[in-house]
């Protein structure tokens, strides 16, 4: 029958839960974070979760025990961080638009860094931190212009899009955050995209890095930390052969190309390859429904629930964790929602589908609960953690 979620009780448990809900395997997690752990030891590396990949508290709480920092991009995020008990010296906020409140809630806290993405955000956080009586850290975003070849939507690093001080500003706006007096330059920050499968870009990267320490140490300049963001890629096709990312070839390219300086730390920021195949969104089939053309399996979980397919035409494995027919059958699987997007795949190949049948969407850890929304007053699914 392919391959199937691997629980630790009999389907029957999952049967009886309210669907649809997010599944989250805990020891997949634990297994994958101590995995981190194991290659980035004795190293200065130090691994910043990306929360928005997702928020849920126990999510959390395995990061915050794991020694993990924080990578927020929202005064609620530093909330959720702090009542997770991440040390707020860990904590690096970034995001083009922070508003003072947010700002201020970070210099409160004295974040570990406020990762600055333009001249006027500087100018407020320098006037904020007076006011305050505080020095903000910070490190200023530079947009490399990079391409990490991945969706137009989740792009980062290239030179037309909102993100970061371009490599030719970047000179006149390390010597302004240097001639403020209530902020404290730590370092740089990069991050070229998500999703990123081929590694070229990452050494890219690292060489752009080395350029500009080269031209900076010229000036007399150094930076305490350098943070490359995150990115790595999952494998959404095959998630039972790839449970785990593969970190050694991607903190291996830093490894061997960026030349850190003495006593510097390198930073990441890492949010889906963490938490993705841990999580499967689960649901029940509602209808089967045949037209001319083609047979819909209708699920109860829908884009409100995860939008990814709907949003960025992602593909994410779907299986029928139920059906015991050696049949199959093609089917486009859908959701209730009023909307014509609302389709996770289509043309798919499943063992003949039921009403009643349970169905696993795969690899959806990371930016499903957390990009999930009540549109057509759907109420958010349920967890259930394993
Ligand atoms: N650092 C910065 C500055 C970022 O913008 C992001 C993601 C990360 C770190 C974490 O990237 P990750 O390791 O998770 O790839 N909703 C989209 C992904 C949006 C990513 C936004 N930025 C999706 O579902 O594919």
């Amino acid at each position: 029958m392919g391959n199937r979620l691997n629980f630790r009780f009999p389907i029957e448990t999952l049967q009886a839960q309210r669907t649809p809900f997010y599944y989250y395997d805990m020891g997949l997690l634990r297994d994958t974070l101590r995995k981190i752990n194991r290659i980035i030891d004795g190293k200065p590396f130090k691994v910043h979760y990306a929360l928005k990949a997702n928020e849920n508290a126990r999510i959390l709480d395995e990061m915050v025990k794991a020694g993990l920092g924080a990578d927020l991009v929202s005064g609620g995020e530093m909330k959720a961080a702090l009542a997770a008990g991440f040390k707020p010296v860990d904590m690096a906020y970034a995001g083009v638009g922070k508003t003072d409140w947010e700002i201020l809630l970070g210099l409160e806290n004295e974040i570990g860094c406020f990762n600055v993405e333009s001249v006027p955000e500087m100018e407020v956080i320098s006037a904020l931190a007076a006011e305050t009586g505080r020095t903000a850290r910070i490190a200023i975003r530079v947009n490399p212009d990079i391409d990490a070849h991945t969706h137009k939507y989740i792009t980062t690093g290239t030179a037309d899009n909102k993100f970061g001080i371009s490599l030719e500003q970047l000179p006149e706006v390390v010597s302004l955050a240097r001639s403020l007096p209530n902020i404290h330059l730590r370092g740089l920050h990069f991050h070229i995209g998500s999703q990123l499968t081929d590694m070229k870009p990452y050494s890219m990267l690292c060489d752009t890095i080395n350029r500009l320490q080269d031209e900076f140490e010229g000036q007399g300049v150094h930076f305490e930390i350098i943070n490359v963001g995150g990115g790595l890629g999952i494998d959404y096709e095959q998630p039972d052969s790839h449970p785990i990312a593969d970190f050694e070839q991607y903190f291996g390219i830093f490894d061997q190309h960026l030349q850190l300086r003495p006593g510097q730390e390198l930073h990441f920021e890492l949010g889906r390859s963490i938490v993705a195949q841990c999580g499967s969104l689960i649901s029940r089939v509602l209808y089967v429904k045949h037209s001319r053309d083609k047979r819909f399996v209708i699920l109860d979980a829908g884009m409100n629930d995860l939008i990814r397919p709907a949003l960025y035409q992602a593909s994410h494995l779907v299986q029928n964790l139920t059906s015991l027919s050696d049949e199959h059958d093609t089917y486009d699987v859908v959701g209730p929602i009023c909307e014509s997007s609302d389709v996770f795949v289509r043309d798919y190949r499943l063992p003949l589908t039921q009403r009643g049948d349970l169905i696993a969407i795969r690899s959806a850890g990371a930016y499903g609960e957390s990009m999930a929304s009540c549109y057509n007053m759907h109420p958010l699914s349920g967890t259930f953690f394993d």
